[in-house]
């Protein structure tokens, strides 16, 4: 018997909910010290161009794609794929060849890589984009819900009062010591995987949209507390105009492009998250004022916690370049510096926020999986959830014992290096680097080439204008220049820019051609001196 598709009990349920997924480590954690680390508000000011034109009509894409098909990324993409497409087999015969080139330098491990997405490519079609999605989206929850755990265990040390030093030497050496400590590590990643489990086996309305409509107001107005602490202590100017007043000489080439994966990363685009969360609204939503209002939240709450934590974090002359550590090293320390017996409340309101916010993102990482398995194999919710629940654990098992060395599994770090040739970071960061700079813009890509020109945005601006109230047809000159009730312009025979043809031009152009470049750079190809 196949179980009829859940949908989301309002608007409002559905925008909490992809605002929820959106808004995680990335906004809170990543975004505010690379932002530290490329110049503040010069990196603020970029990225926020890169969300307007590529991260809106992405995120656009995705959602359409997931209303239109009311299927999981792999069903969407097989749904509204063509029978055959010249570009599909061009690029996996490539990778064939590719593969076969490979296999003459011993390149063993890559060569094998290229066959298998190759072969995957040929025999599926754009299909594979949501394939690859699917594995980029168990990838990272496996890494991310490491990171979860860790904040789990930052809200226990914060009420234990163990988090009581005031220098930055001291609180380098805690955090340290914690991700080493298997005995802590391994429970908290387990148990946050629980608790994302728990919400989503209790269904779409019951489990992630009730969840996200409690956790999400909490998760403001804790983040509201926190910015009227640390910008009313005194210095928190100095703070305000680093993060504000943008200061171009410190923002490289490098930062401008590192903008634009972190705004995949935060938007939670280029995976099918969005796909799968589109996959449940009803065709009476107006996607164009949904999309608007996520994009405007996760932007919103990444500037706030900048805003939360420089003030703070330049009123006690703490370095503000202080990179991944920023939030679990620093802010204690920070917190702790408050002059004033709380400094143990305020860490502890901020790792409760953190835990929020990287709940509701990982319920959305798990639920693409566990829509996957229930939409393509027509398992039961619950059987889907423990399985993926086991198969995410355990991969992860292997990212939380690895994050400072890879003493623990040596063994599959020979085999690594012998297969690949590339010694890189731990397991942890290469399943990081995998994922984010691989997968998420190659799946980012295709899906922007999928709806531009394989499904075509004809098609796709037609399913936008379901429920939109001619919200895509709007004349955005017309309406620039106040005429908009002009009868001359509402009947004009002429073309005219809307919002749909901007949309249609951004998706089809700007976009790919952007994330190809990002592309190319992370990946190391095109490099700059
Ligand atoms: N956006 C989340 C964050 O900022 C992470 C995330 C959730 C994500 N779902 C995703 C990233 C899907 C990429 C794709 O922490």
């Amino acid at each position: 018997m196949i179980e009829e598709r859940e949908h989301w009990s309002s608007s409002l349920g559905f925008v909490l909910a992809a605002a929820g997924s959106a808004i995680g480590l990335g906004a809170i954690w990543k975004f505010p010290y690379i932002a530290g680390q490329n110049g503040g508000g010069a990196f603020l000011l970029i990225y926020l161009v890169f969300v307007a034109i590529i991260g809106m009509p992405v995120m656009l894409c995705e959602i359409t794609l997931g209303r239109r098909t009311q299927q999981n990324p792999v069903g969407a993409f097989r749904m509204l794929s063509p029978a055959k497409s010249h570009l599909a087999n061009f690029i996996g015969f490539s990778m064939l060849f590719t593969a076969v080139a490979l296999l003459c330098f011993h390149e063993y491990g890559w060569a094998i890589v290229m066959l298998i997405v190759g072969g995957l490519i040929i025999r599926y079609g754009w299909t594979s984009a949501g394939i690859i999605s699917i594995v980029a989206g168990f990838v990272i929850l496996s890494y991310y819900s490491v990171v979860g755990g860790w904040t789990l265990g930052y809200i226990i040390k914060s009420f234990q009062g163990e988090l009581n030093y005031v220098t930055e030497a001291a609180a380098a050496n805690c955090f340290n010591s914690f991700k080493d400590n298997m005995g802590w590590v391994i429970p908290l990643h387990i148990g946050f995987m629980l608790i994302c489990s728990l919400i989503i086996a209790k269904g779409v309305k019951n489990g992630i949209e009730k969840w996200s409509k409690i956790l999400m107001p909490m998760l403001f107005v804790l983040l509201v507390i926190l910015i009227l602490r640390g910008l009313t202590l005194p210095g928190a100017v100095k703070g305000v105009s680093f993060f504000l007043s943008p200061k171009f000489s410190d923002l490289s080439t490098e930062g401008i492009l590192t903008a634009m994966g972190l705004a995949f990363f935060t938007l939670s685009l280029g995976m099918g998250a969005m796909v799968t969360y589109g996959s449940y609204i009803s065709r009476e939503q107006n996607v164009f004022m949904s999309t608007l209002s996520i994009i405007l939240l996760d932007t919103v709450i990444a500037t706030l916690a900048g805003l939360a934590i420089f003030p703070a974090v330049f009123a006690m002359g703490f370095k503000e370049a202080a990179g991944p550590g920023l939030v679990f090293n620093i802010l204690p320390a920070v917190f702790n510096s408050i002059p004033g017996q709380f400094g143990w409340l305020w860490a502890g309101i901020f790792f409760i926020l953190l835990s929020i916010a990287a709940i509701t993102s990982g319920i959305s990482l798990l639920e693409m999986l566990v829509a996957f398995l229930s939409d393509e194999l027509k398992w039961k919710r619950n059987k889907a959830v423990w399985i993926s629940f086991t198969a995410v654990t355990t991969l992860g098992l292997l990212s939380a014992v690895s994050v400072s060395s890879w003493g623990r599994i040596e063994w599959l770090h020979q085999a690594l290096v012998k297969a690949f040739h590339i010694e890189r970071g731990s397991f942890f960061d290469m399943m990081d680097n995998f994922s984010s700079n691989w997968l998420l813009p190659l799946s980012g890509l295709a899906v922007s080439i999928f709806v531009g020109w394989i499904w075509g945005s004809r098609k796709a601006v037609e399913e936008i204008r379901h429920g939109s109230h001619n919200f895509a047809d709007v004349h955005l000159i017309s309406l620039l220049a106040g005429l908009k009730d002009d009868a001359s312009h509402n009947n004009a025979r002429y073309h005219v820019l809307t919002l749909a043809s901007l949309w249609g031009i951004f998706i089809r152009f700007v976009a790919p051609v952007a994330i190809t470049i990002a592309f190319l750079h992370e990946v190391g190809w095109l490099k700059n001196s």
